[in-house]
């Protein structure tokens, strides 16, 4: 029997036990994977191109290009979904982005890294997406190879996480591109007829490619999607029906991630670690504990829990409440106060702070207090935890800002729903031979799990076993948490939902309603502890008329 690209890197040849970067050498796994050197926090500024990501900005229409069906997966297997040039509507945004290399400075304590950044950038440079503009995005796999560093495999495949897509242009593990080839994402944002409903709010991309995300995320391949329509226009100034949240400089994308140095502060991965890598340092869009100066007025932060593996909870130094607006791809109905609040892998919270009471001089702290030491789940709240974010309050700024009472009405929720599922399906997501299963069954391109009828409201079930925690992430629609053990949802989960932890003590069983529309044919569904979806915790479901 031939060995795999995947048997391979399970063995860890192809990537070495411990990976390195940069440097045509590897040491051994366990100096490589000792404690990080030490890094002074709060000395680098957030700041645009820096720490703040570029806006995406669109190119002159281009033909697109057929999907290439012949990049080699590391389970050896090409793409499914594959297609020709396409037509697509007038109106549409095109946009090119290239994977790239990218020497890259998490701290001025330690060397650059060479990582992976969607033109070069870290984080990517962030699209938006506008209500009834929909946008086709060319990527283009520039990524050497072969490099000495071993963190992650040149093929890739953008999943836009939270996004209504079609199974084509939605990540599909299997439809890479390889090196010097690319692929025409079309990504249609369409507007729904004055409802909403259906509309986002923060969503973000990542690469997809089978067996290989958690490395190639790990090493850069990561960006905000944010949206807008015409209640969530990206301008405080405009009038009702806007909300008036805060906007331009003060929304501000906070992509939160644990990653490990070694000894020389190259940044180091564990291939061998199948139950979720953490690192022991904390970056904040790809910064070690920066800080961002802020005025005394209203922020939006958009919260995107991007760590492969761990789980947060955060608060802030002076213990001031958030004003929570929304969750994963949803403003919520109405605002939500909380003093803390836990974030998984892949989730998204959007929160309002005002600093109109804070001085000037004052300096307050994003707080991390949940102690994690492996991929299972958290352990301990601590006090006083990890500041992750710095934020200097140096100046006043007018406040045309606003957070309405009513943000997003539910229109049409589990009061209109319930009546009408007939389906209940359970999934349980646990550890089986070494590796990690849904009802005791890896990832296999040839079966299909569920088949929802489209636009048929659906119960799903998921368990956790063994003690385990899984962020658990269904592509395509976003559900309602209905119960958690058999207890209504807490507050910041009375939103929908695409990620939701389950297990240990976020309860063993969680119950979502859900609802698939429009687009019809093959999704994933899985676990966001990435070494578990790796490790093919990951299911499709089919969607049929
Ligand atoms: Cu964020 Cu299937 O992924
Ligand atoms: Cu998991």
């Amino acid at each position: 029997m031939q060995l795999s690209r995947r048997d391979l890197l399970r063995l860890g040849i192809a990537t070495g036990a411990a990976s390195v970067l940069p440097g045509g050498w590897r040491s051994s796994r366990a100096s490589d994977l000792a404690s990080s050197p030490a890094t002074r926090p709060f000395v680098l500024e957030l700041l645009p191109g820096r720490g703040i990501p570029p806006i995406a900005r669109p190119v002159a229409p281009f033909a697109t290009r057929p999907d290439p069906a012949d990049c080699v997966n590391v389970d050896g297997t090409t793409a499914f979904h594959v297609h020709g040039p396409r037509a697509v509507p007038a109106g549409t945004e095109f946009f090119i982005v290239h994977e790239r290399p990218v020497e890259h400075l998490f701290s001025p304590d330690l060397p650059p890294s060479l990582l992976w950044g969607y033109d070069g950038s870290i984080p990517g440079p962030t699209f938006i997406a506008r209500s009834g503009t929909p946008q086709l995005v060319r990527f283009v796999n520039d990524l050497p190879e072969r490099d000495s560093v071993g963190i992650g495999e040149p093929i890739t495949a953008i999943h836009r996480h939270g996004g209504f897509q079609a199974a084509e242009d939605d990540g599909y593990p299997l439809d890479t591109f390889c090196t010097g080839q690319s692929r025409d994402y079309f990504f249609p944002n369409r507007p729904d007829a004055g409802l909403l409903q259906n509309e986002h709010s923060t969503n973000w991309y990542h690469d997809h490619a089978i067996d290989i995300t958690a490395q190639n995320v790990y090493r850069g391949l990561a960006g905000f999607y944010p949206y807008r329509n015409r209640i969530d226009t990206g301008n405080e100034n405009d009038p009702p029906p806007a909300l008036g949240l805060p906007s331009g400089d003060f929304d501000v994308p906070v992509l939160i991630q644990d990653r490990r140095f070694n000894r020389d502060g190259f940044l180091v991965y564990d291939s061998f670690d199948h139950n979720g890598f953490l690192g022991d340092k904390f970056c904040v869009n790809g910064l070690i504990q920066p800080f961002l100066r802020v005025a005394r007025r209203k922020y939006r932060f958009r919260i995107l829990n991007g760590s492969n593996a761990r789980v947060y909870q955060l608060s802030l130094s002076n213990g001031q409440p958030f004003v929570a607006i929304a969750s994963d791809s949803h403003l919520f109905e109405h605002p939500v106060t909380v003093k803390s609040f836990v974030l998984g892998p892949a989730e998204r919270l959007e929160v309002v702070v005002d600093f109109k009471d804070a001085r000037l001089g004052d300096r307050i702290f994003l707080v991390n207090r949940l102690e994690q030491t492996d991929g299972r789940k958290p352990g301990n709240l601590v006090s006083p935890g990890t500041p992750l974010l710095e934020l200097v309050v140096d100046r006043d700024a007018a406040d045309p800002s606003r957070v309405p009472d009513t943000l997003l009405p539910v229109t049409e929720g589990p009061r209109e729903l319930l009546p009408r599922v007939r389906v209940q399906r359970r999934f349980k997501f646990e550890r089986t031979n070494g590796a990690w299963a849904i009802n005791g069954e890896f990832f296999d391109e040839n079966r299909i799990n569920a088949r929802p009828r489209v636009g048929e409201p659906e119960i799903w079930v998921f368990e956790s076993g063994g003690g385990w925690v899984h962020p658990v992430h269904v592509h395509l629609a976003e559900g309602f948490v209905l119960s958690r053990d058999g207890k209504a949802p807490p507050a910041l989960e009375r939103g929908r939902k695409d990620t939701l932890l389950v297990g240990a003590s976020f309860a063993s069983e969680v119950r979502i309603l859900i609802k698939f529309e429009e687009f019809l044919g093959r999704f994933a569904f899985h676990c966001h502890n990435i070494e578990h979806e790796d490790m093919r915790m990951m299911g499709q479901f089919e969607v049929v008329p």
